[in-house]
C-alpha cells in the first residue's frame, strides 16, 4: 500500500482524533522524517491536517478531489478497486476501460474521471460530465456468465448505486427499469454496460456509471432540465464525492458478486428498490412499443412483462416510458 493512502487510512480509522506520529511511523514502518514529509504532501493538495507536538497529526479536513489514494484509503481491500487510476479528462471512461482491458488490465480495475469531453450513454446518447461535478467512472469485469445473462451485471450494479446513495446520502434512492437510478422520479444515475463477446463467453464487460452529484440546474442542458437531478439539488447541500465513491465500489465488489453466485439475492433486492415492477408499464425497444404489467425478473435478469393477451415477454434493455399504479 502506497504511504499517502496509509497515512489516510489510518486517519479515517482515528475518526477525527489523534494519531500518534511514531505509532504511525512504527505502523506504516516510515520513519518519523517520511511520515512528516507524507503529511506535508497531503496538506499540499488540500487536506487540512491539525499537527501537535506530543498528539500527533489530527485530520480536520478533507479537498473535493478525486484521488486513487483516498477512495482506496476509505475502500480497504476488495476487488473492485483493487487498481484506481483518476484521470482530470478523457472522452469515455469506458473507453478508457477497454484500451486498457487489452493491454491485460485486470477485472476490478476502475477509472474516474473528473470531466469527460464525449461521456456517453446509452442509445448514443449523450452523458453530460462536468468537471468536479459529479462520480463519472467506469469499471473493468471478466464475468463468468454467458451473453444471455450479462443483464444481471447491469441490474447488480443499479442496486448498488442505489444502496450506497441510500446508506450514504441518506437519499430515497429508487431503480428504474433497465438502468436508472432515480429521486423524486428525476434522473440521478445512469449505467451503461458495454460487452465484448462471443456466443457464448463474454470477455469483457465495461460497467460505465454516472452520478450526478454536485451538479446544478445549469449543467443539465435544456432537453434534461426536467428529467435529470443531481444530489445536491435533491437536498440542497454538497456530497463528498470521495466518501460517496468509496461506498458505491463496496457496494459494486458485494452485489457484482452476489450476480454471479446468487442471482436470486440481487433480484429480491431490485425488487425491494424498483418503482417498475407491479405496474402497468410502456417499454420501448427502438421503434417498437410493448405494453404489459411489470411482472418479475427472470434468473438472466430479464423483466417479464405479462401482456393484455397473457402472454410473457422476456424484455432486456429498453426504455419505460410510462409507470402506473
Ligand atoms: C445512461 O443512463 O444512459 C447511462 C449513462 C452512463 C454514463 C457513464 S459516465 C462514465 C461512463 N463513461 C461514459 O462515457 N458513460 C458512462
Amino acid at each position: 500500500m502506497k504511504a499517502g493512502t496509509a497515512i489516510l487510512e489510518a486517519f479515517y480509522q482515528a475518526a477525527g482524533q489523534f494519531v500518534r506520529a511514531d505509532d504511525l511511523g512504527r505502523h506504516l514502518k516510515l520513519s518519523t522524517a517520511t511520515v512528516s514529509a507524507e503529511v506535508a504532501e497531503l496538506e499540499k493538495i488540500g487536506y487540512v491536517i491539525e499537527s501537535h507536538p506530543h498528539l500527533g497529526y489530527r485530520l480536520l479536513g478533507t479537498p473535493d478531489r478525486l484521488t486513487a489514494d483516498d477512495i482506496k484509503a476509505r475502500l480497504g481491500s476488495k476487488v473492485i478497486g483493487a487498481e484506481i487510476l483518476v484521470f482530470e479528462e478523457t472522452a469515455s471512461t469506458n473507453d478508457v476501460i477497454e484500451h486498457l482491458a487489452k493491454s491485460g488490465g485486470r477485472e476490478g480495475l476502475v477509472v474516474f474521471a473528473e470531466s469527460q469531453t464525449r461521456g456517453r450513454g446509452r442509445r448514443g446518447r449523450a452523458w453530460v460530465s462536468p468537471w468536479g461535478k459529479g462520480l463519472w467512472f467506469s469499471v473493468l469485469l471478466r464475468p463468468t456468465l454467458p451473453p444471455t445473462a450479462a443483464s444481471r451485471i447491469t441490474v447488480a450494479a443499479s442496486v448498488a448505486v442505489a444502496r450506497a446513495i441510500r446508506d450514504s446520502c441518506g437519499v430515497d434512492a429508487r431503480i428504474k427499469w433497465p438502468n436508472d437510478v432515480m429521486v423524486n422520479d428525476k434522473k440521478l444515475a445512469g449505467i451503461l454496460t458495454e460487452l465484448r463477446a462471443e456466443a457464448d463467453e463474454i470477455f469483457l464487460a465495461i460497467l460505465g456509471i454516472g452520478i450526478d452529484v454536485n451538479c446544478g440546474r445549469e449543467d443539465f442542458q435544456d432537453a434534461l432540465g426536467g428529467v435529470a437531478t443531481s444530489l445536491e439539488l435533491e437536498t440542497g447541500r454538497e456530497h463528498d464525492r470521495v466518501a460517496l465513491a468509496a461506498s458505491v465500489l463496496a457496494a459494486l465488489d458485494e452485489w457484482y458478486r452476489a450476480a454471479l453466485t446468487d442471482f436470486e439475492t440481487v433480484a429480491d433486492e431490485w425488487a425491494k428498490l424498483c418503482t417498475t415492477l407491479g405496474r402497468q408499464i410502456v417499454v420501448m425497444l427502438g421503434q417498437r412499443r410493448i405494453e404489459g404489467f411489470a411482472q418479475a425478473l427472470d434468473s438472466d435478469g430479464a423483466l417479464l412483462l405479462r401482456r393484455d393477451s397473457g402472454q410473457l415477454e422476456r424484455i432486456v434493455g429498453g426504455d419505460v416510458i410510462v409507470e402506473r399504479a
